[in-house]
């Protein structure tokens, strides 16, 4: 099992670990008995997991003698709200749940921020272990402490910074995972090696192929992948400066995902934004021709999409870009790319460039 510690140092109390491996649910137990983080645990899980995964992690926390609930609500995005949220608060107080019990976040991506959400507030604050069972989750969400619901007005519009006490990723999960959702963690795993690491790019480009049947290898690159957002993290916790750097991809991204009625997956979207990233950045002369190719090619190898469905709007795809929240003031923020691991936060991209290269890759 590989441990990589997450180190805040502004508040060392703050910093917790990453734990990966492979059926690591007995270590996991162990560890949460002896660091005494709470006298109770919550697992908050949803329908889908706990139909596959739930009851053996509950009776396996049991069986270590530790006082161990579940509580779940319907999977999906159309979950992450204020009234799943509430539902939450309510089932807590009928288990009777006080500040002496903590939170488990057995999950996705959803059930990971909704999760940090209520252990942040329910009782102005109690701990919460990250069990994330997706490989978005295990690569992206899990680490770094966002928390969130959406709201009518937007995704992720509510939420808190709340560091989870700790993180366990057992690859085990992922057995039972959607290709599609696999691809939404292998999106934002390309992300890392473009935005960051040489060494990760490389791999990938050798091995993308055969990733989810080789177990070591997966292993090795989720440990790579978590390494890379720690990393960022630990510089940038609340997202003030270079965590921006993440969004690597997802400006035309989330425009595009919102444009297809969410008939893209996340990660599809990803990888077009992605697309669109590196293509705006030789075009403002940034990127080398070769290098924008290198990870147009790595996006195909992953098996996701690189181009823009024909019949979607541009300019809802631009009026979309500009209703990003993640713009300040009327600036619309592009991550672009100066070479593979440099990648820069620019501000001033002319809208009629972007037009330009949405209509490019919806031919
Ligand atoms: N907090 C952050 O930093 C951060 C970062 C990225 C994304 N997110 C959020 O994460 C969410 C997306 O996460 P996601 O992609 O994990 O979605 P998700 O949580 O909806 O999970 C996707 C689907 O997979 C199912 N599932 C989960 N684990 C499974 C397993 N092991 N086997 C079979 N099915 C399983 C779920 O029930 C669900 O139907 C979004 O809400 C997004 O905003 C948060």
């Amino acid at each position: 099992m590989n441990r990589i510690k997450v180190n805040l140092e502004k508040k060392q109390s703050k910093s917790y670990d990453i734990y990966i491996g492979q059926d690591i649910l007995d270590r996991a137990g162990l560890l949460l008995a002896k660091n005494n983080w709470a006298a109770r645990y919550i697992i908050v899980t949803d329908s889908n997991v706990e139909t596959l995964h739930g009851n053996r992690v509950l009776e396996n926390l049991r069986g270590m003698g530790i006082k161990t609930d579940m509580i779940s609500f319907p999977a999906g995005e159309a979950s992450k709200t204020m009234a799943t949220a509430l539902g939450v608060v309510e089932r807590l107080t009928e288990l009777g749940a006080d500040r002496t019990s903590a939170l488990i976040a057995l999950g996705g991506g959803v059930v990971g921020d909704l999760t940090g959400f209520v252990a942040s507030l329910y009782m102005r604050g109690i701990p919460c272990v990250q069990i994330p069972t997706t490989l978005l989750a295990q690569v992206d969400s899990s680490i770094g402490g966002k928390t969130g619901i959406d709201l009518p007005v937007g995704k992720n519009f509510l939420g808190t910074f709340c560091q989870p006490k700790g993180v366990f990723i057992d690859l085990a999960f992922l057995e039972t995972l959607a290709p599609r959702e696999f691809g939404n963690g292998l999106a934002e795993i390309v992300k890392y090696g473009v935005i960051d690491d040489a060494e990760l790019l490389d791999s990938l480009e050798r091995e993308i192929g055969t990733l989810r049947g080789d177990r070591k290898l997966l292993e090795r690159i989720i440990s790579k992948a978590c390494r890379i957002k720690k990393g960022i993290v630990e510089i940038d916790e609340t997202e003030k400066g270079l965590r921006r750097i993440l969004n690597f991809g997802h400006t035309i991204g989330h425009a595009v995902e919102a444009e297809s009625k969410y008939a893209l997956s996340h990660g599809e979207a990803v990888a077009i934004g992605m697309t669109a990233a590196v293509l705006l950045s030789e075009k403002l002369k940034y990127l080398l021709t070769e290098d924008r190719e290198r990870v147009v090619s790595l996006i195909g190898a992953a098996g996701l999409p690189g181009r823009i469905p024909p019949g979607m709007s541009t300019d809802g795809i631009l009026s979309r870009t500009k209703q990003d929240k993640k713009k300040a003031g009327a600036t619309v923020h592009f991550v672009l790319l100066k070479k593979p691991g440099m990648p820069f936060v620019n501000g001033g991209v002319p809208e009629d460039l972007v037009r330009e290269v949405v209509e490019e890759m919806k031919r």
